[in-house]
């Protein structure tokens, strides 16, 4: 399996424990060209930690993937410098714990934009591209909370069954341009994300991890990088019939 020459962007990626920046780490392991982004203004140290680590370009921008203007340029400069667009994963979210009376109607809105609406604004960008390529894969990263609900999350579960729904219509609708969008299922990975929904609910992520064994069946946390092994296979040429997919990767949370 290898992605030599494809050109990939990954959004959310500047948290060096997460979920995007070890999709970006794995893509550069298998000869992508990788430019990452985020809202964060750090998204330029981890992009010269990765090339730093991998020996690879890569570059970085930071980016609100909200903004559909700042989008537009950003999709247009990239398809400008290399000619194409081979691979897009919309990683960036946020979660924000509370129920429907606590979530205000701003963090209601805030959850739909970035985790829901960017996809929208990224295909509307990207899927021409690929179209005219007749070739191009999108990963969405969705959620366990696509399917499972949890307590105190009413904002973000919402987003992540929206993730996975948009995931099907969207494949459907690009499918016959030899284009290729799924989406992965992550269960408990510590990168931080979920830090303030364990505050507030469980007591704390050190408490979580004391009854892990009866969260997951593997018995500990899933790593973000065997949600980036995923990525890799769905941005592959390997999953030619993958379309519209939801894949998880949650230790078997799910099936219990
Ligand atoms: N960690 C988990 O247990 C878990 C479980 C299921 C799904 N996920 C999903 O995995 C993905 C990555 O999460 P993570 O756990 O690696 O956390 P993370 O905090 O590393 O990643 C989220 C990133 O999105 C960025 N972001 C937020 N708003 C943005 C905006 N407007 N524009 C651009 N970037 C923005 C943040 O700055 C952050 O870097 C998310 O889609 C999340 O929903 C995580």
């Amino acid at each position: 399996m290898n992605l030599n020459g494809k050109i990939a962007i990954v959004t959310g990626a500047a948290n060096e424990q997460g979920i995007g920046y070890a999709i970006a780490k794995k893509f550069l392991e298998y000869g992508a060209i990788v430019t990452i982004t985020d809202v964060n203004p750090h998204i330029q140290e981890a992009a010269d930690r990765l090339q730093a680590i991998t020996g690879r370009p890569i570059t970085g921008i930071q980016l609100d993937v909200t903004h559909f203007n700042a989008m537009s340029e950003a999709i247009s400069s990239i398809r400008d410098q290399y000619g194409r667009i081979d691979i897009v994963v919309n990683n960036a979210a946020v979660n924000i714990p509370g129920d429907s009376i606590e979530a205000s109607l701003d963090e209601w809105d805030l959850h739909y934009n970035v985790n829901v609406k960017s996809q929208f604004i990224m295909s509307k960008l990207v899927t021409p591209i690929m179209r005219q390529q007749r070739y191009g894969k999108i990963v969405n990263i969705a959620s366990v909370n696509s399917y499972i609900a949890e307590k105190q999350l009413y904002a973000y579960i919402g987003t992540k069954g929206a993730v996975r729904q948009q995931t099907m219509a969207d494949a459907l609708d690009n499918a016959p341009y030899g284009i290729n969008i799924n989406c992965i299922g992550p269960g408990l990975v510590n990168t931080g994300f979920n830090d303030p929904h364990h505050d507030k609910v469980d007591g704390g992520r050190d408490e979580v991890m004391k009854h892990i064994t009866e969260i997951n069946p593997s018995g500990r946390a899933v790593e973000a990088e065997e949600i980036a092994n995923m990525a890799l296979f769905l941005a592959s040429d390997l999953a030619s019939g993958c379309v519209g997919g939801y894949y998880p990767v949650d230790g078997g949370y799910s099936i219990k």
